[in-house]
């Protein structure tokens, strides 16, 4: 039977008491977390979201103990009694409280509880399914507890900081019109207007500048977005943003703000970083590091040696470079105990990957050259090659050849596989980069049109606005992404505040002016009454704090999140309707 709480109040959290206490009367609220039945003597861990203090209950004490003995993991209790200093032989050195223990004189049932489908400690070996229909559970366990802390301190550092900035905190509208960020919406059918759907944001985008238009000069919100798209283990159907706008903002401007932002919230985990961050045209991004998210944590850029290989008497090599190809490869250091297999593996996982071969070339620690392709190239050129990669004693070249593009994103997925097996990317460093200079637009062989790289309001480079005319796959954009650790952490870019270049852009990725008007109408209209040049971005909060807590999901971060499959396993949702539901919201005829 759970007892009132009364006026039982909490003296200390879990993890207060120290030696300085002993003596003291205190009240523990909590849940219990273990029980050590030593006949005499029984111990409890009391848990609570701060941590555990140990408490005894003494056999003196017949009516107490027989209470005690009923505790189970989990039950509700509080407990009144009186610090004690614990004995040197039963110190526990890893828990704070450790060095003290509490003697109970009295203890309080609160409430009872199921036996749990699986321990709350965080070495449980229980499926991820288990754990999302189980969340509460889940989020008891000391590493999500420490998790969702983490988060309230970011999001706590980012609206101070904001505010100290002179932004305003503005929500916007989640029943809304589309917003194209090049996912699909989910739709809120309406059912005062039969057949007319209402659209989730997949971010604040129109709002946002529409806010800049309304002079309100400076905008955060940190708001949840909504994009029904392909999950990954870096992506969520609902997901937070933390959303920024500035009017008069070039992209120094944005960066400005953005990075002593970004040095307080690493700060938060105790992580010191440097501003300015590195910044790195996109092109160059994806001809080194083969990715527009390079990881800067493993070095390992791509270089060409196309050049090497023009007279080369290697044919294969020769042809694909005079036919517009290129020889592309990267060093991998301390390599020059990898076996031979070892290396044979790696020519395996690229050709999984789709490469029609790797050659490899390597100078062991003792200087001595080999190569795959030793006989084929001559030692004199294999030689050239790893000269002209730098490559020393230990170290190990692999190479690709093939189109430009598709050799560099290739290598560069080889060149994270590596890393990751071999441990290259140290979980403490956090390497940040600004990508800059995107295209803007991106051609969609399939539909046979562009489609916006980042989305339709971004403004063209202003050196390549003739451009869009002649040659619209070359503009580049005033966009920008920053990148963490090889992680996408936020996108932004400056906007097009001039209706014609709105419209010519909107004419370019086939949106005509028919459709314009219906989708955009209100906000082409608002263009025109004096909009200032404006730009922002946003950054994914549920990633940075997936970074920051060194978590491999970003489900571990979001405290209600769903599955891969998009579903809330705790809820069952989605869940069918009953048909009223549906006939009210025009879903189905009416009979
Ligand atoms: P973008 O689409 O690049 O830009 O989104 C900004 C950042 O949000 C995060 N993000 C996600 N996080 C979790 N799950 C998802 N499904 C998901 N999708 C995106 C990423 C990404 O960098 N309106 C523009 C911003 C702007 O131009 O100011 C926008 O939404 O970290």
């Amino acid at each position: 039977m759970a007892e009132q709480l009364g006026e039982l109040t909490r003296t200390h959290t879990g993890n207060d008491l120290r030696l300085g206490d002993v003596g003291a009367d205190v009240v523990l609220l909590g849940w219990v977390h273990r029980v050590r039945d030593l006949g005499g003597v029984l111990f409890v861990d009391v848990r609570d979201r701060a941590g555990l203090t140990q408490v005894v209950f003494d056999k003196d004490d017949e009516a107490l103990m027989t209470k005690a003995k009923r505790l189970r993991s989990e039950f509700v209790i509080g407990v009144e009694g009186q610090v004690r200093r614990r004995s040197a032989d039963t110190v526990n050195e890893k828990l704070a409280t450790g060095e003290v223990e509490v003697v109970v004189r009295r203890l309080t049932l609160l409430n009872e509880a199921k036996t749990p489908p699986f321990p709350i400690a965080d070495d449980t070996a229980v499926s991820e399914d288990v754990r999302l229909k189980y969340r509460y559970l889940d989020l008891r366990r000391p590493r999500l507890q420490a998790n969702m802390g983490l988060r309230h301190r970011v999001t706590a550092t980012i609206r101070r900081y904001f505010d100290e900035n002179g932004f305003w905190d503005i929500e916007t509208p989640i029943l809304t019109k589309s917003t194209p960020e090049g996912a699909r919406d989910y739709l809120v059918p309406s059912r005062v207007h039969a057949g007319e759907f209402f659209a989730l944001p997949q971010s604040p985008q129109l709002f946002k500048q529409l806010l800049m238009m309304s002079g309100v000069d400076r905008y955060v919100q940190i708001c949840r977005c909504f994009r029904d798209e392909d999950l990954r283990a870096d992506r969520q159907p609902e997901f937070t943003q933390v959303d920024v706008e500035m009017s008069f903002a070039r992209p120094e401007t944005i960066f400005d703000m953005i990075e002593p932002l970004m040095v307080e919230v690493c700060a938060v985990v105790g992580k010191s970083v440097s501003a300015p961050f590195q910044r790195m045209a996109y092109a160059d991004a994806m001809a080194t590091y083969g990715s527009d998210k390079p990881d800067l944590r493993c070095g390992m850029p791509i270089q060409d040696f196309g050049g090497l290989f023009r007279e080369s008497g290697f044919r294969v090599f020769r042809e694909i470079v005079a036919g517009g190809g290129t020889v592309r490869g990267f060093v991998v250091k301390h390599a020059g105990g990898y076996s031979r297999s070892e290396v044979d593996g790696i020519v395996d996982r690229a050709k999984q990957m789709g490469a029609a071969g790797l050659v490899w070339a390597r100078r062991a620690d003792d200087g001595t050259v080999t190569s795959s392709v030793m006989k084929a190239l001559g030692e004199a050129e294999v030689v050239g090659l790893l000269d002209a990669a730098s490559a020393g004693p230990g170290e190990l070249v692999l190479v690709a050849a093939g189109e430009p593009d598709a050799t560099s994103t290739l290598l560069g997925k080889l060149r994270l596989a590596l890393a990751r097996q071999k441990g290259l990317l140290d979980p403490d460093a956090y390497a940040f980069v600004w990508v800059v200079d995107f295209p803007l637009l991106e051609w969609d062989p399939e539909a046979r049109r562009y489609n916006s790289m980042h989305h339709p309001f971004t403004s063209p480079h202003e050196d390549d606005v003739a451009l869009l005319e002649t040659e619209p796959g070359r503009v580049r954009a005033k966009a920008y992404d920053l990148v963490l650790n090889g992680s996408e952490i936020g996108g932004g870019s400056i906007r097009i505040h001039d209706a014609a270049v709105q419209r010519q852009v909107f004419s370019l990725l086939n949106i005509g002016p028919d459709e314009a008007k219906l989708r955009f109408g209100f906000f082409l209209e608002a263009l025109e009454y004096g909009t200032p040049p404006h730009g922002g971005i946003a950054l994914g909060l549920d990633r940075i704090i997936q970074t920051l807590a060194g978590e491999q999901s970003i489900r571990e971060v979001i405290a209600f999140p769903k599955t891969a499959a998009a579903v809330d396993l705790m809820c069952s949702a989605p869940s069918p309707v009953d048909a009223k539901q549906l006939r009210e919201l025009h879903l189905v005829p009416k009979v």
